[in-house]
């Protein structure tokens, strides 16, 4: 197995199930927290974020196929995308995905699936389809404010990250979003919330 990334939360490493090429990601203890908690919190987030992959796939958004999870392990293993990151390929010439991913975006938000941790980091570009990764922080909420608070999240990373693509890349996102039966109303209440984390 190879190690590929290492976050706070989990180790991901390059494997093999069934001849296939495959993606573990293993949740690792935390040191600070005592033994029976950390087993709990790590199973418990290990069976959500394989329950919000699933979801996501049954709203038709493209996301890595799940091959097993393991509660034991705290392991999740799925299909590994052979591509890039979006974060790494996202450039002028191919600023049309944006509107894509607002529109991915959008149909997670009319099935009240809210990602949590939106990042052109948790996106992945195989040909020419987007698959969304690391639902770790995702939830089902049908509340507008969570579905603001989640596209907020994403404009304050895309923002950071492709500072030469604004405001040119977001305003695509956001087209694509309302395109594809995102409410105008939660793009209302982002702006409120944004302009609650600015003055506040
Ligand atoms: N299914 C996958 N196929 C290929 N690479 C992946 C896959 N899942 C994750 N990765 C790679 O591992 C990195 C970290 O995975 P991620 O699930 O986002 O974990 P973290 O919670 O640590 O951010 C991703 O940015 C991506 O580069
Ligand atoms: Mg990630």
């Amino acid at each position: 197995m190879k190690l590929i990334a290492q976050g706070a939360e989990a180790k991901l490493f390059k494997t093999k199930f069934d001849g296939k090429d495959a993606l573990l990601k293993q949740r690792v203890p935390k040191g600070y927290r005592c033994r029976e908690l950390d087993e709990m919190l790590r199973s418990t987030r290990t069976n959500a974020e394989a329950n919000m992959f699933r979801k996501a796939r049954a709203l038709g958004i493209n996301t890595p196929t799940i091959f097993e999870v393991d509660k034991k392990k705290k392991e999740i293993v799925m299909e590994f995308i052979n591509g890039p990151r979006l974060k790494d390929t996202l450039k002028k010439k191919n600023l049309a995905v944006c509107k894509q991913v607002g529109q991915m975006i959008a149909l997670m938000h009319a099935g009240n699936l809210v990602h949590g941790d939106l990042t052109t980091s948790n996106i992945m570009l195989k040909n020419k389809d987007l698959f969304f990764i690391d639902f770790g922080l995702g939830k089902t909420s049908a509340k507008a404010e969570d579905k603001a608070v989640d596209l907020l999240v994403f404009k304050k990373t895309f923002e950071a990250t492709h500072v030469e693509l604004m405001p040119k890349g977001w305003n695509q996102v956001l087209e694509g979003y309302l395109s594809k039966g995102g409410k105008k109303e939660v793009l209302k209440q982002m702006e409120k919330v944004e302009g609650r984390v600015r003055y506040h």
